[in-house]
Parts: C-alpha cells; sequence; structure tokens
C-alpha cells in the first residue's frame, strides 16, 4: 500500500443502518487517517461512542465533505441525491445505501466478492444493491459461473428493520395492543404487520409488480451482467420479524444441474455458510442469521418444475450484507484498490 490513507466520514451515522456501519467499522480492519459523523441538524452536536471514544455528530453540507476520501452514507435518497454528487466534486468516493443512483450506467453497483472489477468505472459514486437482491448475489454468483442462469423466481420474507426504526417500534407497539385485544392504527406499513404477512414493499409499478420486486429484476441484472434473456421475477412480502430477510429461490440453469455439486460449490463459496441437512432439521432461520455475516443457504433440492432447477431457501442479516456490511466491504475494497 503506497497510498496515503483515507479520510473517511460516515453519513447518516444515527440511524439504524448507519450504527450498523459503525459496529461492522468496529469490527473489521479497515485502515484510515480520521474518521468522522455526520446527520441532520437535528441530531448535530448529540455523541456517538465508537471504538470506546465519544464523538460530537456533525451536521451534513457542504463543508463537511472537505477532505474526505471516502463516505459511507445511507441517509436515505434524497440526501444521497443532493450530497453525492458535491462530495464527489470534492474528490470524495460516495458509497451509497440509498436506490438514488442504483441504476445510472454511470455508477457500478457491487457486492464485494462478486463483481470487484466494476468498482474500477466509477465516477465518484458508487452504489450499494438493494438488501434482497445483495444477499442473492453472492450464492447465484457461484451457480451462474458453473450452470449459467436462464430464469429465477424469488419470493421474499422481508424483516421490519428494512423499514427503519419506526417500523421496528411499529411491530413492537402493534403486537402488545393485539396481545391485549386493543385496536391499532398502522403508520409505517399499509396495515398491521403483527401477526400478519403483507405482500407489498414500496409503490407498485405500471406492470403491477412493486418497485422492490423490480429492483431485483434490474438489480441483479446489472451486478451479474445478464443480458434481458435472462428472466428475473420477484414477489417481495413483509413480514413480523425483526432482523433477516428469507428468500425462496427457484432456479433453472441452461447446464445440467446435479443437486450435491450445487451443494459443494455452495459450501466452499466466499461469504455463504451452508445450512442444509434435512436429516437434523438443519436449515437456515432469520432468528439465527441476525447479527451474523454470511448468507446462510438451504433447503436445496433439485426441481421438480425446471428441467435443471435447483430451489434453496437463502436467509442473511439484512441490516448487514444487505446494506451495512457490503458498505464496509466496498470501502475496504476501495482502498485495497487504492480507487480513492
Ligand atoms: P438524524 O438522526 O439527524 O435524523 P433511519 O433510516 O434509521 O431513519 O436513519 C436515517 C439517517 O439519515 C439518520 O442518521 C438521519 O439523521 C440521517 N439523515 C436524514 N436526513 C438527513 C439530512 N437531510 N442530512 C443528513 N443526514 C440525514
Amino acid at each position: 500500500m503506497t497510498k496515503e490513507l483515507p479520510n473517511i466520514a460516515v453519513l447518516g451515522a444515527t440511524g439504524v443502518v448507519g450504527r450498523e456501519i459503525l459496529n461492522i467499522l468496529e469490527e473489521n480492519k479497515v485502515e484510515y487517517k480520521s474518521i468522522k459523523f455526520l446527520a441532520s441538524a437535528r441530531s448535530a452536536g448529540s455523541q456517538i461512542e465508537f471504538k470506546g471514544e465519544k464523538h460530537t455528530v456533525i451536521e451534513a453540507n457542504e463543508q463537511a465533505f472537505e477532505g474526505v476520501n471516502i463516505c459511507l452514507a445511507s441517509a436515505g435518497g434524497e440526501t444521497s441525491k443532493k450530497f453525492a454528487p458535491i462530495a464527489a466534486k470534492k474528490g470524495c468516493v460516495f458509497i451509497d445505501n440509498s436506490s438514488a443512483f442504483r441504476m445510472d450506467e454511470n455508477v457500478p453497483l457491487v457486492i464485494a466478492g462478486v463483481n470487484d472489477e466494476d468498482l474500477r468505472k466509477h465516477k465518484g459514486i458508487i452504489a450499494n444493491p438493494n438488501c434482497s437482491t445483495s444477499q442473492l448475489m453472492l450464492p447465484l454468483k457461484a451457480l451462474d459461473e458453473k450452470y449459467k442462469v436462464k430464469r429465477m423466481i424469488v419470493s421474499t420474507y422481508q424483516a421490519v428493520s428494512g423499514a427503519g426504526l419506526k417500523a421496528i417500534n411499529e411491530l413492537t407497539d402493534n403486537t402488545k395492543t393485539n396481545l391485549v385485544g386493543m385496536p391499532y392504527e398502522p403508520e409505517a406499513f399499509k396495515y398491521e404487520i403483527a401477526f400478519n404477512v403483507i405482500p407489498q414493499i414500496d409503490v407498485f409499478c405500471e406492470n403491477g409488480y412493486t418497485k422492490e420486486e423490480m429492483k431485483v429484476t434490474n438489480e441483479t441484472r446489472k451486478i451479474l451482467h445478464f443480458d434481458e434473456n435472462v428472466k428475473i421475477s420477484c414477489t417481495a412480502v413483509r413480514v413480523p420479524v425483526y432482523i433477516g430477510h428469507s428468500e425462496s429461490v427457484s432456479v433453472e440453469f441452461e447446464n445440467e444441474i446435479n443437486e450435491n455439486d450445487a451443494k459443494e460449490l455452495l459450501k466452499n463459496t466466499w461469504g455463504v455458510e451452508l445450512r442444509d441437512d434435512i436429516s437434523t432439521f438443519t436449515y437456515p432461520t432469520p432468528k439465527d442469521a441476525a447479527g451474523k455475516n454470511p448468507v446462510y443457504v438451504g433447503r436445496i433440492r433439485k426441481s421438480i418444475a425446471f428441467d435443471n432447477g435447483l430451489d434453496f431457501f437463502c436467509v442473511a442479516d439484512n441490516l448487514r450484507i444487505g446494506a451495512a456490511l457490503n458498505t464496509v466491504r466496498i470501502a475496504q475494497k476501495v482502498i485495497e484498490m487504492e480507487l480513492y
């Protein structure tokens, strides 16, 4: 490493994902010269504890990005739209968790360990994929390299933490009121989330799919460089789970697939952990995945609906691989590859 270590900033440091970024920065070996913590004017001046020391939160404004080489951002789409171009102009690499720039052709959309080379094309902004797409990419890339994906159908079971702090609190309050038989007026969700599942995440598009569902289709194509011939369909569902998205995935491949070879392949895939032994009822659940880094895969079986098809269940901590962990891993790659 010849380049001087970077000055880094965490934008949205007081939010659900921002705090997880700080936890992961504490756990991981990310080398930097200095670090600062940015949020809105509302929390400017408040204290954040990081690596055993208290730090003052600074208001994000134009000046705050002066001298910052890498910004890890999770402060919502509007904030990113406002600050990413400003930061990039000042020479900062802005790693964005929002959906604002994901499909911009000048912005690499990256899962660390899957398409790292795309990072070299950045022009100041790098996007972190949507949580449902993110956790699928590590197993899918490995399977695609060997068997070549032709078609994929995904159903998601997504935790409330993906919708922020308000949604987390709503699950608690809604559950408590239900248990004592009181009525509840939902705010974060269209319907009550307690003891319920909601087949709508984000708004509906003209084709009847939701934006969340189309993210899985479009972002997967961009990350894995799939062309239009690879067909991908998703149904995204919110479930009353705090942390951990689950996905039921059916994939049809060009090449003949052998279930045991696929298991062996996934067992040896970086970032993936196999939880797959039905004889001992071993399969992944969100409770096991919460707070952990791997993407857990289980229930692997040869499809009886598709020729050359494989079905599996995939679970991960949506705040980690789906957001904060991948953001930190991208920052690590940017530093290692000296792309700042
Ligand atoms: P703040 O705590 O000052 O509101 P969450 O997704 O959990 O709601 O977190 C959103 C994060 O984005 C918080 O850290 C929040 O800061 C930050 N944020 C929201 N709006 C802005 C803004 N206009 N400028 C900077 N940070 C913002």
